[in-house]
């Protein structure tokens, strides 16, 4: 068994609710939509974020719909912001096929994580969490807000590490560190337990983006 499916092995139930109300709540009415929307479904990516989710709701408690809504809602923001990256970055590949942008164009792209925002604050109201509604409306800005730090750095002769780590702890850790305390507090756990959670969200995400800008170093 590889490693994600051991991972996923305790929340394997909960992964197949969490699925079921990821594709309810990208249903609409609109063609283009629709058919930008199968798009990005055919690869679905690797889910960490809601796995992450699921297993800290599982570890302090039980899962509730508050802990489902709150894991869409956060694939939902993540996938918005690829799809705006691909636009931004002028990338024509994403998870191994044709990128939004490239198979529609901009215009489309940019519309369409514009609507998976969206879908991410109407699944995060329907948490009725004061708390995660905080977590994910803040990162929503702080999303934003790495993106255009890195912008703002791309010819900038003096970066430095501290630089570097205010980039990606904006633009990824703190997704993964939204997950986490989104996880805890969906069962209700207490502020210190929350606070743990977070806390190790962030320290996966800084691992993760500095193995993923290594691997832009390397052919594998
Ligand atoms: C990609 O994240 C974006 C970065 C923060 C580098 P993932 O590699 O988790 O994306 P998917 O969802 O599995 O495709
Ligand atoms: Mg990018």
């Amino acid at each position: 068994m590889d490693s994600i499916s051991i991972i996923r092995t305790p929340i394997e139930s909960e992964l197949e609710a969490f699925k079921e109300l990821y594709d309810s709540s990208l249903s609409s009415s609109n063609t283009l939509l629709d058919s930008v929307v199968a798009h990005i479904r055919q690869r679905s990516g690797k889910m960490m974020r809601p796995i992450l989710v699921l297993l800290v709701a599982r570890l302090y408690g039980v899962v509730s719909p508050a802990t489902l809504h709150a894991a869409v809602s956060l694939e939902l923001l993540h996938n918005a912001s690829l799809v705006h990256d691909d636009v931004v970055d002028e990338s024509t590949e994403r998870r191994g096929q044709l990128s939004v942008n490239a198979i529609f164009n901009n215009k489309v792209a940019v519309l369409t994580g514009d609507y998976l925002l969206a879908t991410a604050l109407v699944e995060v109201g329907m948490t009725r969490n004061y708390g995660i509604i905080d977590i994910v409306s803040k990162l929503g800005q702080d999303l934003a807000e790495g993106e255009l730090l890195q912008l703002s750095n791309v010819s900038n002769p003096e970066y430095s590490e501290d630089i570097y780590f205010d980039v990606i702890r904006k633009k990824t850790a703190v997704l993964f560190a939204a997950c986490m305390k989104a996880g805890a507090l969906s069962v209700g756990a207490g502020d210190e337990k929350a606070e743990y959670a977070r806390l190790f969200g962030e320290y996966i995400g800084l691992c993760f983006q500095i193995k993923d800008d290594i691997f832009d170093y390397y052919e594998s």
